[in-house]
């Protein structure tokens, strides 16, 4: 596996697989890869895929300077976990080589509606930033399809609305979230939890299982948030939000949309301690029959 910074080489080393005849696949990480990152470079190796991966922590999505600065970095470990996955190439450019012009006089891409509320809502500007790095990172590598985990549901949506609006030629696929034995879905933030909070952070994954379990059986929408915002509450977490939207275009929903047996999620952000944890569990309801 090679690893490259510079876009002019990104794009000989596209440009030499290309002529071998393969397509290409992408997965654009922040690094501090986990076992969900691999899950990804895993799917485009079973797509026979020319596997690319980029680590870059985009400086335009982080709407928290501290938050920015103490993500974690580790880019020997990942590499050696990239290598052992068998991605094919690995690029990992500098702030200069992604915002040559400078962050702030950087073009920017906003997908309406789909990214607001949420963590949208919790982080002004944060789909912005990834729109923006996204759009960048496709053009530069201009894959046939990328791979983004599940986990940041919200995420998938911008971006697979992104690539129709702008009539971007590739496929978005979405992997399931991996998950920890407990539930705990995998994250890079999982490092910043103590002993403790780490045995607490399943709390998560529970307070949305009971969620769509009780509307499986009906519940009402409104009393279900009230239970999960209290039992995370009594785990030691901070709700930031707890919702039930439209799985297709996230839009909202009510009880009587609940009759109709389509797709819907149940997203959940969190903070414990120092992490700000985010999950989701989407469902097709089954028909209700009397
Ligand atoms: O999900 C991430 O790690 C980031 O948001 C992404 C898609 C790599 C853009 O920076």
């Amino acid at each position: 596996m090679k690893t490259i910074h510079s876009v002019a080489s990104l794009r000989a080393e596209i440009r030499a697989a290309r002529l071998a005849g393969k397509d290409i696949g992408f997965v654009p990480t922040m690094g501090n890869l986990h076992e969900g990152h691999i899950s990804l470079i895993s799917a485009a190796k079973q797509q026979q895929c020319f596997t690319v991966a980029s680590i870059f922590v985009n400086p335009l999505q982080f709407n928290d300077a501290d938050d920015l600065a103490r993500y974690p970095r580790t880019l020997d470990e990942d590499k050696e976990k990239l290598f052992s996955a068998g991605c094919d190439l690995l690029f990992a450019p500098d702030v200069e080589e992604m915002y040559p012009n400078g962050q702030h006089r950087q073009t920017t891409v906003h997908v309406p509606h789909v990214s607001e509320g949420l963590c949208g809502g919790s982080r002004p500007g944060h789909f912005d930033g990834v729109a923006t790095v996204v759009t960048k990172l496709f053009n530069m590598v201009q894959p046939d399809l990328a791979f983004f985990g599940e986990k940041d549901f919200q995420q998938v949506a911008v971006i697979r609305k992104m690539v129709e609006d702008l009539n971007m030629h590739l496929e978005i696929v979405a992997v399931p979230t991996a998950r920890a034995a407990d539930g705990l879905a995998l994250s890079s933030r999982n490092g910043y939890l103590s002993e403790e909070q780490r045995i607490q952070a399943s709390a998560l994954y529970q307070a949305l299982k009971s969620i769509t379990d009780g509307l499986q059986q009906r519940k009402l929408i409104s009393e279900l948030l009230k239970h999960a915002t209290e039992s995370l509450t009594d785990a030691g977490f901070t709700p930031d939000y707890l919702e039930v939207r439209h799985a297709d275009d996230l839009s909202l929903i009510d009880d009587s949309a609940l009759e109709t047996g389509e797709r819907i999620v149940v997203l959940g952000a969190a903070w414990l301690g120092k992490a700000r944890l985010i999950d989701n569990i989407s469902v097709t309801l089954n028909r209700h029959i009397d």
